[in-house]
């Protein structure tokens, strides 16, 4: 039977079941770098203030560098006896160097560790899913250039609109994942806050540099209470809900794109290494990737209600319920990921049905803005150019055409200020043109635009 680090109070041994129930090993082995990388950098503290010697915590460091590599190669074996992967290094350590491995732990406990390599894989987490969404973005940005120039109807309520252009669409989504990576930079702020240091809840008697060791490990600062610091997870519940909102992004877009590539609207293509068959309609071609990326962005949502829920009745400091929090976060980071790192593909590789969109492109009224708006342009009251065209539609309607149909006769009909130059503004592309405001859809403002995010993603 294994000796247990806490065994040292205990007649009995513990329950085989307790121990498979306990354990977090199965979940928290992948945190094996960031153990050894806050080992380190605890050791190199422990010796600056002569807690271990020079010699100690070279034996020490290098003896982490082989655990790190056996783990990183597949050559250490784990068991639930041991728990989770920070008494699995520490009695690795123990079993090799001896005495010299026993003071590793000197002026810390596993509440700070845990929590310090939390922190170091969120940071990581973090910069990588900042990567993967400017891969998103310049997929998105790429798209436009190759889009000029096509109109696409912009929708309420499922509703045909106002005409924009395609690529106004694409930046929409530029705009968005562009907040999802300043929330992501915001969040990285509370993260990387040293907690190393805090010990189990109260801090330690002993003389450690808790400057040193959050120096070493790259944190912005140093926890400013022991208490605080050994019980909180605000941050993963953050980084949780950042994953969430790029999850709701991505989501949102697999459905609009789901819904473009029906029969029925006919938008786009997707390209044949993105979509899937049917094993017995064999005319099928489905956007199951689409599906499973909406799907799965289930999972990463839910991570942020079971971090709530886990922490909102904890007293302080720690608590063991904490070690469930690994298996929300990693499960929201791995899916995000998942889903951001098969998304570029399909955006650069899906292609617009020019001829399909444009041929209903004046289906829907989508200039009966820009007429009201001529309107306004001639005096007409708001109020009053909305009435107008309500009518104008109403006729169009029972008289099976379109605005720019009517003749101008009887447009003047029905307000006498119109003249010639209204034909200026009825059909889809010339109420997508009359759009000029600021980030409108229009040609100029999306164009501005496109050069400015191409700018930007260098
Ligand atoms: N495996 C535990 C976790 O991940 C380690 C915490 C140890 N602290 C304690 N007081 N039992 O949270």
């Amino acid at each position: 039977k294994m000796a247990k680090a806490w065994g040292g109070r205990f007649q009995q041994e513990t329950d085989p079941r307790v121990e498979s129930f306990t354990e977090s090993i199965s979940f928290d082995s992948r945190l094996f770098e960031v153990d050894v990388r806050g080992s380190i950098a605890h050791a190199t503290m422990l010796a600056s203030v002569g807690l271990i010697s020079e010699a100690e915590r070279d034996q020490i460091c290098q003896t982490l560098k082989t655990i790190r590599d056996e783990i990183a190669a597949g050559n250490f074996p784990f068991q639930a006896a041991l728990e989770d992967i920070h008494m699995h290094i520490e009695s690795a350590l123990i079993e090799r160097i001896g005495d010299v491995g026993r003071k590793l732990h000197t002026g810390r406990s596993r509440n700070d560790q845990v929590s310090t390599d939390l922190k170091l894989y969120v940071r990581d987490a973090i910069d990588e899913l900042d990567a993967l969404l400017l891969d998103v973005q310049r997929a998105f940005v790429g798209r436009c250039e190759q889009d000029a120039g096509v109109v696409l109807p912009g929708y309420t309520h499922m509703q045909r609109a106002q005409p924009v252009q395609a690529a106004h669409y694409w930046l929409a989504y530029c705009e968005k994942i562009q907040r999802d990576r300043d929330r992501l930079a915001d969040c990285r702020k509370r993260v990387n806050v040293c907690p190393l240091g805090s010990a189990a809840l109260a801090g330690t008697s002993l003389p450690i540099d808790r400057e040193m060791t959050a120096q070493l490990l790259g944190f912005d600062s140093v926890a400013g209470n022991s208490l605080d610091v050994s019980s909180d997870r605000d941050y993963l519940t953050e980084f949780a809900f950042c994953t969430s909102l790029i999850a709701t992004h991505l989501s949102t877009w697999c459905e609009e794109w789901i819904i473009w590539f029906t029969t029925e609207f006919g938008f786009i293509k997707l390209p044949d290494a993105y979509t899937t068959g049917s094993s017995i309609m064999p005319q099928k071609r489905n956007p199951d990737v689409l599906e499973l990326i909406r799907g799965k962005t289930a999972r990463v949502m839910a991570a942020v209600p079971q971090l709530l829920l886990l922490t909102k009745s904890l007293p302080m400091a720690y608590n063991r319920d904490l070690q469930e929090d690994k298996l929300a976060m990693f499960a929201a980071f791995d899916t995000i990921k998942a889903c951001l790192e098969l998304t570029p593909a399909i955006v650069a590789g899906a292609e617009l049905n020019r001829e399909q969109i444009a041929s209903r492109l004046e289906d829907g009224f989508l200039d009966a803005t820009a007429l009201m708006e001529y309107l306004i342009k001639k005096g007409v009251p708001m109020r009053t150019g909305h009435g107008t065209v309500g009518k104008l539609v109403a006729k169009c309607e029972a008289a099976n055409c379109r605005l720019k149909d009517l003749s101008l006769a009887d447009l003047q009909e029905a307000c006498e200020l119109i003249e010639e130059d209204v034909y200026g503004v009825l059909g889809t592309e010339n109420a997508m043109k009359a759009l000029q405001s600021y980030g409108s859809g229009g040609e100029q403002p999306v164009a501005d635009r496109v050069r400015a995010w191409q700018a930007a993603m260098g």
